[in-house]
């Protein structure tokens, strides 16, 4: 079954709504040089799941090459969501990654992001300053696995197993000082690499940068994951770090992060930059705040696979997790 179904079913939106980042590259800023270059055929529309067989194995056998993390113990407080997981093989082939690409099967490009010798900076308004790699993360933070939902502002969703630490973890390690009062992400960007749509045009807010207040950052759920189902990440979920959110839409979850930097004044983050109206700094899930361009009351929800089916559900507010985060926007 291909991702958009021969007989739409009456809920779901038109595309152009349902990929609400790639519509807004297509229309406002790429149309022209994409069509110039013959490729706003696979940029405008969301292809992506229908995979062949060859295919399916390829993206099993490169998940079973990523190292396990054994043993893993699962936090017993995100055990478990009132939905199932989602299936690997989908969540692994249907990303949003716009460094790789303007639609959402980018994880055969995304094998080329280069993610030995990594290295994350802690920098800004901290009393200790450091640079992490993977292997001294592994050893100073207590990783877990926490079951969560995901909810992107496109209006799909799935529950993935992430495997990661607390960001207050982090934070306890680097101690922000009192002026801290915001923290920027910043995702790798390397043009010669990155290889996406447009990214050589210069006119958008590269590198992807997300943000968060310090006290969004302190609150339990928030969490970097440097895994996904029991494996090290592969590099299209955001290899090797990454943040997770759960409360917030899927695109404040930046990706392959490079550098976290401790702020006073609120930073500018990329989609928020490009279309403040669409993509709120915030950008907490919220059923009865309508995107400009379509409803976020519901979602489909995508679970099984390996081809692509989804239910429609309905959204909670704070994406289910009002009891954490409730009192930061009270
Ligand atoms: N991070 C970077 N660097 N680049 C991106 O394009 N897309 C965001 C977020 N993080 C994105 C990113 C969006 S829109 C979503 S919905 C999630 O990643 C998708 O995460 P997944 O592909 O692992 O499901």
């Amino acid at each position: 079954m291909s991702f958009f179904f021969h007989q739409r079913p009456s809920w779901q939106l038109p595309e152009s709504q349902i990929t609400s980042e790639s519509a807004y590259f297509n229309r406002r800023r790429f149309i022209k040089t994409l069509v110039g270059a013959g490729i706003a055929a696979s940029a405008t529309s969301l292809v992506g799941c229908q995979k062949t067989q060859a295919q399916n194995s390829e993206l099993q056998s490169t998940y079973l090459n990523l190292p396990k993390f054994d043993p893993l113990r699962t936090n017993p407080n995100f055990a478990s969501t009132e939905r199932p997981i989602t299936d690997q093989i989908l969540a692994s082939s249907y990303n949003n990654f716009y460094e790789f690409g303007g639609n959402k099967s980018i994880w055969q490009a995304a094998q080329n992001l280069p993610t030995e010798d990594w290295k994350v900076e802690v920098t800004g308004l901290v009393k200790n300053p450091r640079t992490y790699d993977l292997d001294t993360i592994k050893k100073e933070f207590s990783i877990e696995e926490r079951i969560y939902r995901f909810r992107c502002v496109e209006a799909w969703s799935m529950v993935l197993p992430w495997v990661g630490f607390p960001m207050k973890a982090l934070m306890e390690a680097v101690e922000p000082t009192s002026e801290a009062k915001f923290v920027s992400f910043t995702s790798f960007y390397d043009p010669e690499i990155t290889t996406g749509p447009g990214f050589h045009l210069g006119s958008l807010p590269w590198p992807y940068t997300e943000g968060l207040t310090i006290k969004e950052m302190a609150n339990e759920l928030a969490f970097f994951a440097i895994g996904i189902y029991g494996r090290e990440l592969p590099k299209q979920h955001g290899a090797p770090l990454r943040m997770v959110i759960p409360w917030k839409y899927g695109f404040k979850g930046a990706k392959s992060i490079v550098k976290i930097e401790f702020l006073k004044e609120q930073p500018a983050t990329y989609w928020n930059t490009i279309a403040p109206n669409e993509y709120g700094f915030h950008a907490n899930v919220n059923p009865n705040v309508p995107h400009p361009r379509w409803s976020q009351a519901t979602e489909k929800f995508i679970s099984e696979g390996p081809d692509l089916t989804w239910e429609r559900k309905e959204t909670f507010l704070y994406n289910g997790y009002q009891e954490y985060v409730g009192s930061l926007y009270g």
